[in-house]
């Protein structure tokens, strides 16, 4: 699966909510109304610098029911490659985006008794999209998200709208005081766990959920994608009969597209699969979520939208 067919979006309003996070309302250039989105659904937009051309995913925060607007939250990282970059400081109100169509890889189960929601700083933003289809559903949910002192006035702000009748907190003593085995141990048989956060927050998740006896299917995570960057190589795209050169700031997807190449993509942070290439020659840096230790180890498949190569050459089938 390839991206979707982008369109324009005109950036309608930008708040900022804390030093580091700002929220962007867009809304369509050329009037009418979105589609609505899934619960827990991302867009891709598309950020142009010059002739450096980023493509993001980002979660959306407006409710699935608001489709006059899209809303994104995004955080202003100190290792940012361009993308929050850009948008923090380049982008403003009225600007025009493209933005491809929502899609989700990170569903409510429709089985689950019982929805326990564990972010991690800004990995609030897919469970802030959940929280409208929870309370319409009238779906049992607990929600804890872990912040830094100084955001818990504004993740507790954010989540105020949901919070009546809820069990929603917002830890701000850092993972030392967040009792995780304790909150996992005591859930109803039948609950799904979402997580979004950082690598160590998932892992952690996944880890004593596994240790207490929950079954795989039951523990869901969203993965935002680590640090893609590293020493430049060259990748030889055996069946398209080119060679392109990674920047060390740049993915080994994004080298393919600027070359023009199409490449199957979807989320774009390791998580879904889509990317899946085969690995002729060479040896992969693998940084993805998806492939299994031994698919890791067995070295036929890289991720193109985050893994690199381990040395300066490698040749992939596309
Ligand atoms: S696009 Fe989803 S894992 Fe690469």
């Amino acid at each position: 699966m390839t991206a979707a067919q982008p369109f324009s979006v005109r950036v309608r309003e930008i708040v900022e909510l804390a030093p580091s996070l700002k929220r962007f309302s867009f809304e369509p250039a050329h009037g009418g109304a979105f589609p609505t989105p899934p619960a827990g659904g991302h867009v891709l937009l598309t950020l142009r610098d010059g002739a450096r051309v980023m493509k993001n995913a980002y979660s959306l925060v407006s409710p699935p029911s608001e489709r006059a607007r899209y809303d994104i939250i995004v955080r202003l990282v100190a290792q940012s490659r361009g993308g929050s970059s850009f948008l923090h400081r380049r982008v403003a109100a009225g600007d025009v985006l493209e933005m491809a169509n929502p899609v989700s890889l990170f569903p409510l189960a429709s089985t689950a008794k019982k929805h326990l929601l564990i972010g991690g700083g800004i990995g609030i933003t897919p469970l802030l999209s959940f929280l409208p289809e929870l309370k319409a559903r009238g779906a049992r949910f607990e929600l804890h998200q872990l912040a830094t002192l100084e955001e818990v006035p504004v993740f507790e702000r954010l989540l105020a709208p949901y919070a009546a009748g809820e069990e929603i907190r917002v830890h701000g003593g850092g993972r030392a005081a967040f009792d995780l085995a304790g909150l996992l141990a005591r859930q109803p048989l039948g609950t799904h766990v979402y997580v979004c956060g950082p690598h160590s927050l998932m892992d952690a998740v996944a880890s004593t959920a596994a240790a207490l006896g929950w079954p795989k299917g039951k523990v869901h995570k969203e993965s935002f994608g680590g640090d893609v960057t590293g020493l430049p190589f060259r990748a030889v795209l055996r069946k398209s009969g080119i060679e392109v050169e990674v920047g060390e700031s740049q993915s080994l997807l994004e080298a393919i597209e600027a070359a023009g190449v199409e490449a199957p993509c979807l989320c774009r942070g390791g998580a879904c699969g889509q990317c899946a290439t085969s690995l002729v020659e060479g040896e992969a840096d693998h940084r993805d979520d998806f492939l299994s230790a031994e698919e890791k180890a067995a070295g036929t498949l890289i991720m193109t939208c985050v893994s690199r190569a381990r040395g300066p050459r490698i040749v992939i089938d596309l």
